[in-house]
């Protein structure tokens, strides 16, 4: 038999196996396991693990290198126009991002997202994907969330499936109609409530979403109006994710384990009860530390600092909660693609450790998607999505940072030509 392509010599394979079918929580959650040797590829498929030097079309020597399942990027708002730099200065001097909101924030995107073409939305997109993939990211959901009205909603929705089109980077698309009430609704918040619910049904008729999401916050929607809008969607078969406790406490992790959400997003401020529920429910805790780190948030002198966070974070874990890590890339809370900057600011921040991290951002972050049968991992019958990184060992990948250590990628067992 001879493979497609063979990965020899790697000093370590990351596997992160044995949880395809349910996340690692506990003790799985503190292992990852760790191979030496060889990956055999055909098929676009891994074939095997082993140590065997099978013969293969083509070979690369992974010698002094790590090799890990490419990275899950579970929660972006990717596709959007203009740039909000210029507030990032406010943001550093101390600004709330509640404050900021009011004066622009998310709004000012929807203003100019609603400016650009579909052609503008995909020319921007396919530029952060290529950076996303370069960084190791071979998997990533989307969501809308900047149209805000019918019209822009839904040329979010083509610009990402037509982004799926044209770049090797699986995509995962998500509505999130409920962004927040764009002004023309701000004297009518039941009006633009019906809007999001309206635009389900052609959503779910065109295909064009797989996942609802609700901004469960108090610069969002209230906890009955997010029940509303993620019932509607449950009803007609979404999947439902929510951004939840960000900015405030609103139960909205209560809500997403009473609606069996797939995952419930940031938890800043998660409540006991919100832990135990969403672990009844199997609910996926998807933290989001970019978020934290870009926007100050645990710096003495930050208007609310969440110097907290480490121990709810390990709170959270201690209740096996089942935990993934993403970038949130937006152009307000978190400015990187990056998995490996995630990585890299959760053991700094959330203090955690490398085998939580690496399983959070890969298997874990799988299953926050749905798609821990085919991704995730480095095992039999999965899609070969990998990573070589240019270090020995993958610690070094989170002990150093703000670099890119990345040296090949692998896509559907794919080499991808970085740029
Ligand atoms: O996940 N929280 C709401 N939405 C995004 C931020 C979007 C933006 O600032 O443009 C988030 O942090
Ligand atoms: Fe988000």
């Amino acid at each position: 038999m001879k493979l497609d392509l063979l990965i020899k010599n790697a000093n370590e394979i990351i596997t992160v196996k044995g949880a395809s079918h349910i996340p690692k929580t506990g003790k799985a959650f503190q292992e990852i396991s760790i191979v030496k040797g060889n990956i055999g590829i055909k098929y676009g498929r891994i074939l095997n693990v082993d140590n065997y030097n099978y013969k293969a079309k083509q070979v690369i020597d992974a010698t002094g290198k790590v090799v890990m399942p490419g990275f899950i990027d579970c929660h972006t708002h990717l596709v959007h126009a203009g740039s909000r730099h210029y507030e990032y200065e406010g943001k550093c001097s101390g600004k709330s991002y509640s404050d900021i909101d009011k004066k622009g924030g998310i709004l000012y995107t929807v203003e100019q997202t609603r400016k650009a073409s579909i052609e503008d939305l995909v020319e921007k997109g396919l530029k952060d994907l290529d950076i996303m993939l370069s960084h190791g990211t071979t998997t990533v959901e989307i969501k809308t969330g900047y149209g805000l009205d019918q019209e822009n909603e839904i040329k979010m929705l083509y610009a990402i499936n037509e982004l799926q089109k044209k770049h090797p980077m699986t995509i995962i698309p998500t509505y999130l109609g409920a962004h927040k009430v764009p002004p023309e609704y701000e004297n009518n918040r039941q009006g633009y409530i019906k809007l999001v619910k309206d635009l389900i049904l052609t959503i779910k008729k065109e295909n064009l979403a797989e996942y609802c999401d609700v901004f469960c916050d108090k610069i969002g929607f209230t906890y009955k109006e997010s029940k509303e809008i993620l019932e509607e969607a449950k009803r007609h078969g979404m999947k439902l994710k929510v951004h939840a406790e960000q900015t405030n406490y609103n139960r909205g992790a209560e809500l997403a384990a009473k609606l069996g959400a797939v995952s419930a997003d940031h938890l800043d401020y998660i409540s006991k009860k919100g832990i135990e529920d969403m672990k009844a429910s199997g609910t996926i805790g998807v933290l989001l530390p970019g978020v934290t780190y870009h926007l100050t948030e645990m710096i003495p002198g930050h208007k609310k600092v969440k110097k907290f966070l480490p121990k709810k974070i390990r709170r959270m874990i201690e209740n096996e909660l089942p935990i993934a890590l993403s970038t949130d890339y937006n152009p307000g809370s978190c400015r990187t693609q990056s998995m490996q900057a995630i990585m890299e600011i959760a053991a700094r921040l959330y203090r955690m450790n490398y085998a939580e991290i690496i399983n959070a951002s890969t298997i874990n972050a799988a299953h926050a998607i749905g798609r821990s049968n085919e991704i995730g991992s480095i095992e039999f019958g999965k899609k070969a999505d990998l990573v070589i990184y240019d270090c020995e060992e993958h610690g070094i990948l989170i002990d150093k940072f703000g670099i890119n250590l990345a040296k090949i990628v692998i896509k559907n067992g794919k080499i991808i030509n970085l740029y």
